[in-house]
């Protein structure tokens, strides 16, 4: 048994209830694959492997032999013969390229399961589906599941140096470099992509945005032999290998005098590269490109636009069917704090909105969710009702940066279902984000989801143990972002701990409550930012105020926050009118949200009657004092739990407790010695 690492929500435990056994083991105790196919062979062991924990059975799988009516589980592609006397033809045009079918067919008495797909990657999906019903007691003799994935790409994002270190990583160094090199062993990516697979993501970037020194060189032979050997690993679990590029690496690595993408020896060079990934990874996904942002190179160092930077690569990957992920992360970060017409969150949308239609069908813009970066709260960014004819996916970010780097608890499956089901009005009521980036609102192709990982090479994969939902919950999301949070996290907690009634009542809790109860000792009412420079932990009220990133709050003694309305920097007006008034409005403007949008006097009045002063106040000392919730929650769970992940969390919320408190007396701090306006309720500010 391995113990470098858990295996998370995949740590199968044996299944004690005999007669749940009794009834599932005349379907699972033979194993036939109607092909023989190397993927489908390795899916067919995951079952068995699974099989052997959960039950105690050994199952042999069984090759190109299915004898009529045997008892067991049928695994094949569909439009094969003898998954086709199972399965009608309504049945088989309801199940899209990665989705599968599982369903139990009873024959004279014979107990059979069959699961079937059109790829290897369905299947794949299907087996781990398979699995987990197994391993909450479902009812086989009446399972009949159909399941797509809805978007076309579910793309998690490593922000991994060649250094080993990880940019924004809070558990742990990187799986798949150390010391300016790929790492040999290749265990752990191994069961990194079970763990994916079993969530259902088909795509992986392992390179951090930031392209510097060798890691420019990964689209090179000096590396290409040992990308393969890794695409080939994620290959067995449907999920391809994509990598994020330099845009000058026609300098760098081709000694060329530009990276112009109009210059015609650019454009071969390019194409040259690419011709060469492929011959060591014939499904290679594509790029990713982060350009003319936070110092990166781009197109707009040679005048021209992203539309031209993007469409000379995505030439260059199409005809062997790859993709461009363009972020659209690009802003001015040497804004002067005296400039008050700049706008940071304006920056996207006017950079991206023009080019509109400009850009190729396999180019895909990469869009985060909010206009800033990933604040504990951001309203959606205008980008997804703002672009009709382009490819957009939204970026999430499941490593915890600006929400407790893994040391507080921050479940931040809430906040996501939010935005996705936030109604942009671009084609009018009903136009949901999650149905812009699963592709069906604009009928796009390629569209998504990407999550910048939370993991690395820490002996439980996420820092805090109960990280490892964000990881699992974008995952599911992503699959279906029509499914209810609370189902998922319910779902998480039971592969996860077991189905004991008081651990998943009281983890379901914490989950479901943590981001509110950290926004509130942080930053809330949308105000954001106020972070430690540089590391982004922690408290510091004017930590960004003087320096030229962009992301003012502009307190003073009477008021705070930024007009961002069509009377102040006009942000709103990127919005649909439906948003437009809302945002504008100060009364509407949903109150979450009143200080990204607003510049508000200390004194106004919310909704509740409390002045804003008095609502900071609250919100810090109740958020604060929420802590001890969470604490005691998971403190009813000692002996429940298994005594490491009880220790290793019980360490964390106790040091959640006390940054609650610093983040709660700084902030409190800083708004009394602005104002001079005590607390109504004479509670001690320190210092
Ligand atoms: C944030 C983060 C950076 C990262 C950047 C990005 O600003 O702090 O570390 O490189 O986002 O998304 O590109």
């Amino acid at each position: 048994k391995n113990t470098q690492y858990t295996m998370c929500w995949l740590d199968y435990k044996r299944c004690e209830d005999e007669n749940y056994i009794n009834k599932v083991l005349p379907f699972i105790s033979n194993i036939y694959i109607v092909e023989n196919n190397y993927y489908i062979r390795n899916a067919a062991l995951e079952l068995k492997e699974g099989l052997r924990s959960v039950f105690g059975i050994d199952p042999i799988i069984q090759t190109n032999s299915y004898p009529d009516f045997k008892q067991g589980t049928v695994i094949g592609k569909l439009g094969n013969d003898v998954m086709e006397r199972f399965i009608s033809k309504t049945e088989r045009d309801k199940v899209a390229d990665e989705g599968f079918l599982i369903k139990s067919v009873t024959n004279d008495s014979k107990s059979i399961i069959v699961l079937a797909a059109k790829s290897e990657s369905g299947i794949i999906y299907g087996v781990f589906e398979l699995i987990n019903r197994l391993r909450l007691k479902s009812d086989l003799s009446s399972l009949n599941i159909i399941e797509n994935p809805k978007a076309a790409l579910r793309i998690i994002n490593h922000w991994d140096n060649m250094d080993g270190s990880i940019e924004r990583g809070y558990a742990g160094d990187s799986i798949f470099f150390s010391n300016g090199r790929i790492k040999k062993s290749l265990k752990r990516i191994k069961d990194y992509a079970r763990l994916l697979a079993s969530t259902g993501i088909n795509g992986i970037v392992i390179n951090n945005v930031n392209v510097r020194g060798k890691a420019v060189w990964l689209i090179t032979p000096k590396f290409l032999p040992q990308l393969s050997e890794i695409a080939e690993i994620f290959r067995l679990y449907g999920i391809k290998l994509y990598l994020s590029i330099n845009f000058a690496s026609p300098i760098y690595i081709g000694g060329l005098s530009t990276a112009d993408p109009l210059d015609p020896g650019v454009i071969r060079w390019w194409q040259d590269t690419v011709k060469m990934i492929y011959t060591y990874i014939p499904d290679f996904g594509g790029f990713l490109v982060k350009a003319d942002s936070e110092f990166n190179p781009g197109p707009y160092v040679y005048g021209r636009s992203h539309a031209d930077g993007a469409n000379m690569l995505a030439k260059a990957l199409l005809p062997y069917g790859g993709i461009v992920i363009w972020r659209a992360f690009v802003y001015n970060c040497l804004q002067d704090w005296r400039d008050t017409k700049t706008d940071r969150a304006k920056a996207a949308y006017d950079n991206f909105k023009p080019l509109d239609g400009k850009f190729l069908d396999n180019v895909v813009l990469q869009i985060k969710y909010g206009p800033m970066d990933f604040q504990v709260r951001e309203p959606v960014s205008p980008l997804f009702g703002g672009m009709e004819k382009t490819n957009q996916m939204i970026e999430f970010q499941i490593t915890q940066e600006y929400t407790g780097q893994q040391i507080h608890l921050c479940y931040l499956g809430t906040l996501w279902k939010e935005i996705l089901e936030f109604d942009t009005y671009c084609k009018g009521e009903g136009s949901y984000v999650k149905r812009i980036v699963d592709g069906s609102l604009f009928g796009r192709k390629y569209c998504g989801f990407a999550g910048v990982s939370n993991i690395g090479n820490s002996i439980n994969w996420t820092g805090h143990d109960l990280a490892q939902a964000n990881l699992w919950t974008f995952g599911r999301l992503a699959w279906d972002p029509d499914r209810s949070v609370e189902d998922i996290a319910k779902e998480w907690i039971l592969l996860t701990f077991g189905d004991d009634k008081k651990v998943l009542e009281n983890i379901l809790w914490m989950l479901l409550n943590s981001h509110r109860i950290y926004e509130k000792y942080t930053t809330p009412l949308g105000l954001g930012w106020m972070v430690n420079p540089g590391h982004h932990y922690g408290p510091n009220p004017e930590g960004y105020e003087y320096s030229k990133w962009g992301t003012y709050h502009r307190a003073d003694t009477k008021a705070i926050g930024v007009d961002r309305t069509s009377k102040g920097t006009g942000y709103t007006l990127q919005y649909h009118s439906h948003w437009q008034e809302i945002f504008d409005d100060m009364e509407k403007c949903p109150e979450e949200l009143l200080l990204f949008f607003h510049r508000v006097p200390y004194t106004h009045r919310l909704k509740s009657g409390k002045t804003l002063i008095q609502f900071m106040y609250d919100s810090h000392f109740e958020g604060a004092d929420e802590v001890d919730v969470l604490i005691q929650k998971w403190e009813e769970l000692k002996g429940k739990i298994d005594e490491n992940i009880f220790n290793r969390v019980s360490e964390r919320l106790k040091m959640q407790k006390e940054h609650a408190i610093e983040w709660r007396d700084v902030i409190n701090t800083y708004f009394y010695r602005k104002t001079g306006i005590p607390d109504e309720k004479g509670r001690v500010i320190y210092p």
